[in-house]
């Protein structure tokens, strides 16, 4: 019997309009350009702005935008997952709202929390139920709005994050394309370093938490940094030995965009030629569960079928992870 895989069948991305560059950041917390780009790569990211405005409203673009490119009907999609950190409301999910939005009726729809491993958590659980044969059509998303959990008074961490979404659309495939492997891990050991440190139970919201800047991203950045660099490294070139993979057989490495340092080292340790790698950071800088989608997105005129890719990512948690696929369609098609 033919194996059934997931494949992507389409990908779209939507970054807001507003571009906040690192001259403006100069002028707002105590930083440079050259020790922003020196250190991270960043040199711009895009800002959702606007009353109202949320993550789901960003997917609902990158959504909208893969139903007309894919000539996908909302009545076609059996489930969405969202994976966010950013979510509308703490409930319900923002995949719900999204689903809501664009109007998608016949599908349940949840959320997926691993931080910035996220979109890589969520398309292998969206690959499960598509390889039971159960389900045909899956929207996987990856959207944030960083910009309303940072705090830019704090110079260590506005300058990194920025606001994208991204989606795929997931279909079953039996000629041999799709989702080959995934390897996913976690450990909480890690949130020390990396944490939301108010507005759960543990820690409600109160004029207290308010007043101590504690809804805001913190993190230990040299801590995560090392966690980074060994795991998302150690992780891919353990899906490569583990499929039999050697560098000249990758096609393409899809990082999670953190932190240049991190994807370089992760890209020499796999062996892999600069060209190899998709890199976008420069001009959106981290945007957590939008990074991967947004780079497939922009490099999908480029994609052939049957490339090999690697998508890799680490995030807060910690979680990490990489998932090897062979690409299902010519891009741009
Ligand atoms: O996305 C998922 C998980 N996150 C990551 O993977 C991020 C991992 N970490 C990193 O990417 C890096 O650690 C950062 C980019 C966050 C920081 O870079 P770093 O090279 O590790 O810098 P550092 O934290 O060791 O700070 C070095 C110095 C410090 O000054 P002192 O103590 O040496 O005087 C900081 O206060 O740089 C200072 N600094 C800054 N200076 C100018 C920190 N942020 C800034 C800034 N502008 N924006």
């Amino acid at each position: 019997m033919t194996h059934l895989r997931a494949a992507i069948t389409g990908v779209h991305g939507y970054a807001p309009e507003y571009i906040l560059t690192n001259q403006e950041l100069e002028t707002m917390v105590d930083t440079t350009d050259e020790w922003i780009t020196t250190r991270t790569g960043i040199r711009e990211r895009h800002i959702c702005k606007g009353e109202g405005k949320g993550t789901s409203d960003m997917a609902v673009e990158a959504v909208k935008g893969l139903f007309k490119k894919t000539n996908t009907s909302p009545n076609d999609i059996d489930l969405v997952i969202c994976a966010t950190v950013s979510p509308d409301m703490v409930y319900p999910a923002t995949a719900n709202i999204i689903s809501d939005k664009v109007g998608i009726k016949k599908a349940f729809s949840f959320d997926i929390n691993a931080a910035c491993s996220g979109f890589i958590y969520a398309l292998t659980t969206a690959s499960k139920y598509i390889e039971t044969g159960a389900y045909k059509k899956i929207l996987v998303v990856g959207a944030d709005k960083m910009s309303s959990i940072v705090d830019y008074t704090d110079r260590t961490t506005c300058v990194i994050f920025g606001d994208a979404a991204g989606a795929v659309l997931l279909e079953p495939s039996t000629n041999g394309y799709g989702l080959m492997d995934a390897i996913l891990r976690s450990d909480g050991s890690g949130r020390i370093h990396l944490h939301q440190k108010a507005g759960g139970s543990v820690r409600p919201a109160s004029h207290e938490t308010v007043d101590n800047r504690e809804h805001f991203v913190y993190q230990e950045g040299q801590a995560v940094f090392k966690f980074a660099v060994t795991n998302m490294a150690d992780v891919s070139v353990e899906i490569m030995e583990k499929n039999g993979l050697k560098s000249k057989d990758i096609t393409w490495l899809v990082p999670h965009q953190a932190n240049l340092r991190i994807i370089e080292a992760t890209a020499r340790r796999m062996g892999l030629e600069k060209e190899k790698v998709m890199i976008n950071i420069q001009r959106y800088g981290n945007t957590t569960n939008g990074t991967i989608p947004m780079c497939l997105f922009e490099w999908e005129d480029q994609l052939k079928k049957g490339d090999n890719i690697v998508l890799a990512a680490f995030g807060g948690g910690f979680t990490w992870g990489s998932i090897f696929l062979k690409w299902a369609y010519d891009g741009g098609k």
